[in-house]
């Protein structure tokens, strides 16, 4: 059955990241965030190069991609992303998202990964401006503020970033253009709604997810609970 991309320009979701589930267990990771309210599943390919760690190929990507109908959503820390684009797409990405560091050709790599069919993501490193994407957001569906150095999960939120956020959402609007704005890195109940009120309209959230006592979909729920209603 063919996923749909359930892109969220208003409103508020929340994409687990996978980074923080048990590695040995993804298959159980995953269905349990089955009916739980995850919009999406937020998977971090890092190559020990772009960022100093490693996590999932395409391999992986393919093996997830039989075990749920929620959309993947692909963010690649790697360097040189545009070799791999097809490979990503073949083994189920429904979005991809390339770093602005890692892209010289950003304009044509965003037109690449739409062209395989995928929604196409730009994202920014902490030190990066957000004006480094306002000429590209008419290429791209997602764009994608780090809120943390790329690389490990766990880490505390930058708040600093939030303004980078509030930047893109008032350029987005003004540009008129349907571009989903994504906050990923340390988002925790505690500031979720500093997030939303910036304006970010997707939540990345793995150690608030996969590290909730209660399990993973009551960690989406009180997340979305903190930072919905100010969507
Ligand atoms: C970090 C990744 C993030 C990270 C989020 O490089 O891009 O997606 O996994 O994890 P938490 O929510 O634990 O910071
Ligand atoms: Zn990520």
């Amino acid at each position: 059955m063919p996923r749909t991309w359930p892109r969220c320009v208003n409103g508020l979701v929340v994409a687990p990241s996978l980074l923080a589930a048990d590695f040995g267990r993804l298959a159980e990771a995953v269905h349990g965030l089955e009916g739980g309210g995850a919009d999406r599943l937020h998977i971090d390919v890092m190559d020990g190069d772009f960022v100093p760690n490693f996590t999932f190929g395409t391999d992986t990507l393919r093996a997830l991609r039989g075990e749920t109908d929620l959309p993947f959503e692909v963010h690649l820390m790697i360097r040189e992303p545009e070799r791999h684009l097809g490979t990503f797409a073949e083994a189920g990405a429904d979005a991809m998202t390339v770093h602005w560091e890692a892209c010289p050709h950003l304009h044509r790599t965003l037109t690449t990964i739409r062209g395989l069919g995928c929604r196409a993501g730009g994202a920014l490193n902490v030190s990066t401006p957000a004006e480094c994407l306002y000429d590209v957001l008419d290429v791209m569906d997602l764009a994608l503020v780090m809120t943390v150095d790329p690389g490990f999960g766990g880490q505390s939120l930058i708040p600093r970033a939030l303004a980078k956020v509030a930047a893109l959402r008032r350029e987005i609007d003004a540009q008129g253009v349907e571009v989903e704005l994504e906050v990923d890195g340390g988002v925790e109940a505690h500031n979720a709604a500093l997030c939303a009120q910036a304006g970010a309209t997707v939540l990345v959230a793995g150690t608030a997810v996969f590290g909730d006592p209660a399990g993973p979909a009551h960690g989406v729920q009180r997340l979305l609970e903190v930072a919905a209603p100010l969507r």
